[in-house]
This record gives structure tokens, C-alpha cells and sequence, in this order.
């Protein structure tokens, strides 16, 4: 065997699924579930020409209504297939061998990989029990010899998010010690903020989007990062020949031409979210976040999370295998649909909780939780 760099030798990847997830109600990768309505998928096989399948992609169009959508010049902006490739395209830019990079714990799962893989030197912050970040914390994490600060914000393990004002604080003292600050809004539309006027105001920032999310296409792969543009003609250095293809941005253009059927979707979520929290809270359990697409819920180590799991898949259910960082173990995500995919779930689920252990007068959220609900 022809062995690979050494640096890649540690790394772990889950392998890919062999098994066809499309006939479940998938509520573990925070995808969308709420179909689009026929009349979208009418206006997709229509913009689906030969000439569109048979040229390489041309992404103007989709450049520029993204520009004229989110209020950002063309120059702004740089499309990935993926933001995940959008974050790996800023360690390929940016971080060489030995730079030092602060992350919060959790955080995007490819950060492991691509820090790894850029050999770049983590510096993490773990979230408090309430599974927010301890902005402090974090400050002090960020000396002159950092090259990246990472802000998550809504986070994707935990649906918390932070106030844009310590974004902005963590930005401040990112560029004073002359780091990069990556801003992750792969949720924001569910969120209802944005940090999007911080990267005109410091010109370390970059954010990166995903359409994954909130435009709700998780297969056709497409995002975006956004900064000044001096930064995206750097970036660009390192792009392939062709990332995006033709169909995601024939596709991501229409729906952005339908701000309406965006905007809906995010409401119906958003109102699947509330009853889904709401049933929890009737089943007596806490719940922490909820400013993307789905929930966390604290089980409690009691609890034989996988038996829950393998019963929901039973009924054809997908959630989050159980979590492996220390501060969420107990704890469970369900992603968030419309309210009758939601009462679906919860219904299972009340079901199966007590055979799996959780009892009403052991249950102990962990500190400062209950309080955040009261
Ligand atoms: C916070 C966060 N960032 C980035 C991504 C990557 O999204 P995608 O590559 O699908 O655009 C995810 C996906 O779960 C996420 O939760």
C-alpha cells in the first residue's frame, strides 16, 4: 500500500450510508422534511433544460440574486457546493501547519477533520451545562498568537445562539490580535438575527451560509461566504475549476425568487418547533435552543438512549445517534418539521420513554437548565 501523508493517519471518518434514509422521517441531520410544494418542483423541471445539463455551471444568475437578496455587492460573495466546503476552503486559504485555531465545543463536526488535516492546533472551549458559550471564556482563549476564532451562532448541536453584540466583542478582540473571525450562520434564517453588517465594519470576518438549512437543500449542496472582497479574491486562489453544478443554482435561484414559499417554510418550522417543545415540556423533560430547525432535550444518563432510538427507528423515525462530547451526554437533538411530523414524534416517543428507563421523580436537568425554562 502507498501510505498516505502522515498528518491524515489519525483521522476518523464515519463511513458513508449504505442504507437509503429517504423512506424515514428524518429528524437527524437538521435537513428539511416539510416537502416543497408541487408547484416549486413544477417551476424546477421547467428551468431543467439540455443546455443546462450538458454546459459547465454558469452561477452569474445565481450570484446575483443572492447579492440583490441579502443587500451584498457581487464581489462579496464566493459560492461553495456545500458550506462545509466553504469551511474548508477558509482552513485552505488561511491556516498553515501548527496555527492555532479556537473553537467551542461542540462545533461543526469538520472542524475536527479539516484542523487535522491543515494541521492546524485546536484550542477548544467546551459549553457551559446550559450549552452556551461562555463568552469570557472564549475571549480569554483568543491571544496574539491565535490565526482563527470560529462562532457558531445558531450552534448546530444545540440550536442555542448568542447575542449579535458578543459576536461582535469576540470580532473586536479577534481582529486586535490579527485573527480571522469564520462567523457560521448555516441557520440563520430560523434564528431571526444576523451578523451579516460585521463583515463590512472588520475585514477579518468571514461568514459562511449554507442552503442546507433554511432554503431547505441539503442535497443539491450549496453556500456561500461572505466578506470583503479583498478576502474573496484570496479565496478564490484555491477554488476548483467548477464546485456548484448547473442544477443546484437553476434550482437555488428559483426558490430565492420565492421569498414567499422561504419565508413559509421557516414559519411552519418554527411552529413545529413550538409544539414540539411544548410536547416535551408535557412529558416532563427540559429543552434547550430551538433557534434553528430542531431541538435538544435533556434524557438524562439514565436513560438507555439507544433502546429510544432503535424504537423510533422501528417506526421508521431517524434521530441523532447519542452525543459523544461530555457536555451533551444525556442529552437528545430531534429535528424540527411541520406540527403534524412533530405530534408523529412525540406521540413515539412519549411511548417509549419510561421503557427506556426515564423516571419523573429521578429526573435532575443539569444546572442552570430548569431555571433558563421556568
Ligand atoms: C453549523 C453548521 N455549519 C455548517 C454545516 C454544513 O452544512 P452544508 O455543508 O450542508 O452546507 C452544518 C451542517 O449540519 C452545520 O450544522
Amino acid at each position: 500500500m502507498i501510505a498516505p501523508r502522515p498528518h491524515l493517519e489519525p483521522i476518523h471518518r464515519t463511513p458513508d450510508d449504505t442504507e437509503s434514509r429517504l423512506p424515514f422521517l428524518r429528524l437527524d441531520m437538521n435537513e428539511r422534511i416539510v416537502p416543497f410544494p408541487e408547484s416549486l418542483m413544477q417551476k424546477l423541471r421547467e428551468a431543467v433544460t439540455a443546455d443546462v445539463v450538458m454546459s459547465y455551471p454558469e452561477l452569474e444568475p445565481l450570484y446575483q440574486t443572492i447579492a440583490a437578496r441579502t443587500g451584498v455587492d457581487r464581489d462579496e460573495l464566493f459560492l461553495v457546493p456545500g458550506s462545509d466546503t466553504g469551511i474548508r476552503t477558509v482552513y485552505e486559504t488561511y491556516i498553515d501547519p501548527g496555527q492555532i485555531v479556537v473553537l467551542h465545543e461542540p462545533t461543526f463536526a469538520m472542524h475536527d477533520v479539516y484542523s487535522r488535516m491543515y494541521q492546524a492546533q485546536v484550542r477548544p472551549v467546551p459549553y457551559n451545562s446550559r450549552l452556551e458559550l461562555d463568552v469570557d471564556r472564549y475571549l480569554d482563549a483568543i491571544t496574539p498568537d491565535t490565526r482563527m476564532v470560529v462562532v457558531e451562532s445558531p450552534n448546530g448541536f444545540t440550536g442555542t445562539a448568542l447575542p449579535v453584540e458578543a459576536i461582535r466583542i469576540i470580532v473586536e478582540k479577534a481582529h486586535a490580535v490579527n485573527a480571522l473571525a469564520l462567523l457560521d450562520e448555516a441557520y440563520y434564517l430560523f434564528s431571526g438575527q444576523t451578523v451579516q453588517p460585521l463583515y463590512r465594519e472588520f475585514d477579518n470576518v468571514i461568514i459562511t451560509r449554507s442552503f442546507s438549512k433554511d432554503l431547505g437543500l441539503a442535497g443539491l449542496r450549496c453556500g456561500y461566504l461572505l466578506s470583503q472582497p479583498q478576502n474573496i479574491n484570496s479565496i478564490f486562489k484555491v477554488k476548483a475549476a467548477y464546485g456548484v453544478s448547473s442544477l443546484t443554482a437553476v434550482f437555488a435561484k428559483v426558490l430565492l425568487d420565492h421569498p414567499e414559499e422561504m419565508a413559509a417554510f421557516v414559519t411552519s418550522v418554527q411552529a413545529g418547533l413550538a409544539h414540539l417543545m411544548a410536547g416535551l415540556r408535557g412529558l416532563g423533560l427540559v429543552t434547550v435552543g430551538g433557534r434553528s430547525n430542531f431541538v435538544v432535550t435533556y434524557l438524562g444518563e439514565t436513560v438507555d438512549i439507544p433502546r429510544v432510538i432503535a424504537h423510533l427507528r422501528e417506526q421508521h423515525m431517524l434521530v441523532r445517534r447519542p452525543f459523544r462530547v461530555d457536555s451533551l451526554r444525556g442529552w437528545l437533538r430531534i429535528g424540527g418539521g411541520s406540527v403534524n411530523q412533530m405530534d408523529r414524534f412525540i406521540s413515539e416517543f412519549g411511548g417509549i420513554l419510561h421503557a427506556a428507563g426515564w423516571r419523573a421523580d429521578s429526573y435532575a436537568p443539569p444546572d442552570g437548565v430548569e431555571a433558563a425554562h421556568a
